[in-house]
């Protein structure tokens, strides 16, 4: 399935017009770069003002404000696109969200564009699909693949962690990538994907992989604060409150920290993300040793250094690479306009994903050369 050997010329098809559903920060829109630089994305879609004004704000377009589950095919057909990006809240399918999956409203908007799909005059050749582990054996990962198989798509999903693209970030998340089989073209060897248990071991993405390096270790991706600025430190008493629990601590030199929630940087510290050790590198410590955890000088990484892990393309920043390995500038560059606070930065970034591990997908599968 690996493209490895491809020229660029047959690596880009042409004139990838995609629609980006559930917008949020872009990062679908990035991975969708980082795969075919010179796709197009011709519309996005979201309600959260905060993520559109960022997507205007970095993209030059401005996200349609409306409840997917509002839009009629005429409204999905004038755009003439050929590519569907997705990724739809996650809380139906989470523990949190209390797992109620399509009975939960906010899967309706992922079930409209299952039933668009079987609607709309410009069927899209090409469709992405990104949520949490547990989507795979969700009732509405079932409605998706059945209409998918009944429109004659070719189907993959995938479970995979930012860590298996090189980046020191553990974010395993569920990807489906499904691609329009020419008319009448049927494999007959095809697996059943109305089975539950089709979510693919990805061999090339699985280490030791040639591919991709090892995660570079945390200090690759942090910031030059200055010397005593206390901007992301940990509150005390987010500290001094947590008993007996073991925070998630990193320290520059690791090559891994756990997921990024929406939750992070607000008192809802239990797994949320990691905090960064910035003191008293040799000491350690017990779950319940807060004075210990006290002198570790622990604080949050700072929004920028999260995008970075997300492998958002930061200004300056060459986070693409060529199939060669050369690196490559991204079309648009990533940074918060100055009118989102922090804790909206964080909250935006929790809700937002891996821009590598979705370009390398893209570039790999959904479009790889036949
Ligand atoms: C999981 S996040 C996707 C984040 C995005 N991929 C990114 O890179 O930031 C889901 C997004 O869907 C939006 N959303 C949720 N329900 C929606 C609906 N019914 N119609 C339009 N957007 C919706 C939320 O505001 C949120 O930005």
């Amino acid at each position: 399935m690996s493209s490895e050997t491809a020229t660029p010329q047959e690596q880009t098809p042409d004139g990838v017009r995609a629609l980006e559903f559930f917008s949020g920060l872009g990062g679908l829109h990035y991975g969708l770069e980082f795969a075919v630089p010179d796709a197009c994305v011709v519309a996005a879609f979201d309600i959260n003002e905060h993520a559109n004004k960022c997507y205007l704000h970095n993209f030059g377009l401005k996200p349609i404000y409306t409840g997917i589950e509002y839009l009629d095919h005429k409204a999905i057909d004038k755009f003439r696109a050929n590519c569907w990006l997705m990724s739809p809240p996650c809380q139906p399918y989470t523990r949190g969200g209390k797992e109620l999956d399509d009975k939960d409203a906010r899967a309706e908007g992922l079930l409209h564009l299952v039933k668009l799909l079987g609607q709309v005059t410009n069927v899209p050749r090409y469709i992405f699909v990104e949520n949490v582990p547990n989507f795979e054996t969700s009732r509405s990962r079932e409605l998706l693949v059945e209409k998918l198989d009944e429109l004659n798509y070719e189907i993959h999903e995938f479970l995979v962690s930012p860590l298996q693209v090189g980046v020191p970030n553990d974010r395993k998340r569920y990807y489906l990538t499904a691609r329009l089989r020419p008319e009448g073209v049927r494999d007959p060897c095809d697996p059943s994907y109305l089975d539950s248990a089709t979510v693919h071991s990805v061999p090339w993405l699985s280490p030791p992989s040639t591919r991709f390096p090892q995660p570079r270790p945390i200090a690759d991706y942090l910031e030059d604060l200055a010397v005593g600025d206390q901007t992301y430190d940990v509150p005390e008493k987010f500290i001094t409150k947590r008993h007996k629990f073991r925070f998630d601590v990193v320290k520059p030199d690791s090559t891994s920290g756990s997921c990024f929630t929406k939750a992070y940087g607000s008192h809802h510290v239990i797994g949320s993300g990691s905090f960064l050790q910035t003191r008293n590198f040799h000491k350690q410590y017990q779950a319940d040793d807060q004075s210990a955890l006290l002198t570790l000088g622990l604080r949050f990484f700072s929004p920028t250094e999260v995008a970075r892990l997300h492998a958002f393309p930061i200004t300056g920043e060459a986070e693409l690479h060529n199939r060669d390995g050369s690196p490559r500038a991204s079309r648009h560059a990533f940074t918060f306009p100055d009118s989102i606070s922090m804790a909206q930065r964080w909250r935006l970034l929790g809700n937002s994903l891996n821009c590598r591990v979705v370009g390398v997908l893209m570039r790999d599968v959904l479009f790889r050369p036949t």
